[in-house]
């Protein structure tokens, strides 16, 4: 079966995710049935809106759904209000109305601006998401987080905003650049240590194939992730509690991030926290050290780093864990593996330790 669906069950507002090879030439016809908006601004960056701007807009014209893109300079750098100025003069200048709707056409970026102008545009108009790359496919299109940076640092404005419908298309992930893949899959994997051990064995057994980006693969992959995070979602969707344990390896992985210029991608520096919040669970006594070896090893196995650069100042490194968005009332939240597919949050953590995991080679 190449096609799964996946339901976001949030009563009224609840979303289907439909993850399925080709979904991007499809798309319009759902999207007509679903009477979401008369008429659609696809929101997207220059690059990925020249890659498969034309195929979507061909795919909503012949579903008789009106579209027009509007586009963004690619990259992190625009994800800021600056831009949600503009798009949203753009939109308001070609008349968009509380009658019409977006499409976030594109990676994390694209999604987070295109949610959050999507809950602002006239008081919240609807959207849909289709991601294009691997981590925003598992992770940031589904849950209803939008925002944008500020100069104090990332995703500091925003809203949660639920999304219509997501479409996700496997075979856009070929065009994708292989560390942007790995990227993705350090996010796969905290799906399997949060929450599933069958799912992490997955991982471990599929791994030729699931890098080969074998559709077999891929799409009960993607449906996983999804599942596992509309369940987390469902239970905690403004991230009072349970939520936060999607925030695995980002406690560490974010600093790491930060101290690093962002010149290391997402992805891989959460990988590094996923590694070190296994060795900061070690020793705290909370998981057994062979587990904490097995996570290591999966994330090696995929070619994703786990140690952190020696280039990387440490002590910058400190600075940014204290100045985490996460950071509540000064206290710093960890997520710490208990066992693969178990975790606990705690703010009990020995600074010693965190010491130690930092150097560790
Ligand atoms: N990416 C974490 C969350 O959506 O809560």
């Amino acid at each position: 079966m190449n096609k799964q669906q996946v339901t976001v069950g949030l009563g009224e507002r609840s979303y289907p995710i439909v993850i399925q090879p080709g979904v991007l030439h499809l798309v319009g016809q759902d999207i007509a049935a679903r009477k979401i908006a008369k008429r659609f601004g696809i929101i997207s960056d220059d690059y990925v809106a020249a890659l498969y701007g034309d195929t979507l807009l061909q795919s909503l014209a012949d579903a008789g759904v009106g579209a027009e893109l509007v586009t963004f300079p690619r990259g992190e750098a625009s994800k800021n209000l600056q831009t949600i100025a503009t798009l949203a003069s753009e939109l308001a200048g070609r008349g968009f109305d509380r009658g019409d709707g977006l499409i976030a056409l594109g990676g994390g970026v694209s999604g987070d601006m295109a949610g959050f102008l999507a809950s602002i545009y006239m008081r919240g108009i609807p959207f849909v998401q289709i991601p294009t790359t691997l981590l925003s496919q598992v992770d940031s299109s589904v849950g209803g987080k939008t925002g944008v940076d500020i100069p104090e640092g990332k995703n500091l404005v925003g809203t949660f905003y639920q999304p219509q419908a997501v479409y996700i298309d496997p075979d856009v992930l070929k065009t994708l650049p292989e560390k942007e893949i790995l990227g993705g899959l350090a996010e796969v994997i905290k799906y399997g240590v949060i929450w599933d051990a069958d799912f992490f064995n997955f991982l471990d057994r599929q791994r030729g194939n699931i890098l080969a980006l074998r559709e077999d693969a891929v799409i009960p992959l993607i449906a996983r992730c999804c599942e596992i995070k509309a369940q987390v979602v469902e239970q905690d969707e403004r991230e009072g509690g349970l939520r936060r344990i999607l925030n695995f390896g980002h406690t560490i992985g974010h600093a790491v991030e930060a101290a690093s210029g962002f010149s290391l991608i997402h992805g891989l520096a959460i990988g590094i926290g996923m590694r070190a919040a296994a060795d900061l669970a070690v020793l705290g006594g909370h998981l057994a050290k062979e587990e904490a070896a097995r996570i290591r090893r999966l994330l090696e196995e995929y070619g994703l780093p786990v140690i952190i650069p020696s280039t990387l100042d440490r002590t910058a490194i400190k600075q940014f864990l204290l100045a985490d968005k996460k950071t509540i009332g000064g206290r710093v939240f960890f997520v710490l593996p208990e066992a693969i597919g178990r975790v606990r949050v705690t703010d009990e953590v020995d600074k010693a330790h965190i010491d130690e995991v930092l150097d560790r080679a």
